[in-house]
């Protein structure tokens, strides 16, 4: 699995999301809470670009008559037809076990900072070496 670019941190802070294409695919990542996950951008109902709809929480019914707001900026809302979908594992709220959006893994890397040298250390016999 090959590793893409996507942006700064800084240009991707939380609650906010950024749509790219790789290898010929959109993708939406978003930063839930300084958590990251990337979704394909393509609802699995009709096709829909899934990565724009709106980002929530929504409702659960542990019993009749009592609801809690769950999953706060955790669902993303499907703008054509309103399925919900978890951001965190692309499976979707109301039919988890059957429908899912397809998910990538996303890595934050340091980024190199140019102005500092660094050199290659190596242990030689028990001896520090830098090589200049
Ligand atoms: S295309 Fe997404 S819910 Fe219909």
């Amino acid at each position: 699995m090959a590793k893409h670019l996507v942006c700064k941190i800084s240009e991707l802070p939380p609650g906010a999301r950024k749509i790219v294409e790789v290898e010929g695919r959109s993708i939406g990542v978003f930063n839930i809470k300084n958590s990251l996950y990337a979704l394909r951008n393509s609802c699995p109902h009709q096709g829909a670009p899934l990565c724009l709809g709106k980002v929530k929480g929504t409702m659960k019914s542990s019993k009749p008559h009592t609801y809690e707001y769950v999953m706060d900026e955790q669902v993303l809302v499907c703008p054509w037809h309103c399925w919900e979908f978890d951001i965190t594992n692309g499976r979707s709220v109301f039919n988890p076990h059957k429908m899912r959006v397809k998910t990538y893994e996303v890595t934050l890397e340091a980024e190199e900072d140019p102005s500092i040298e660094t050199y290659e250390v190596t242990l030689e016999k028990g001896l520090v070496m830098v090589h200049v």
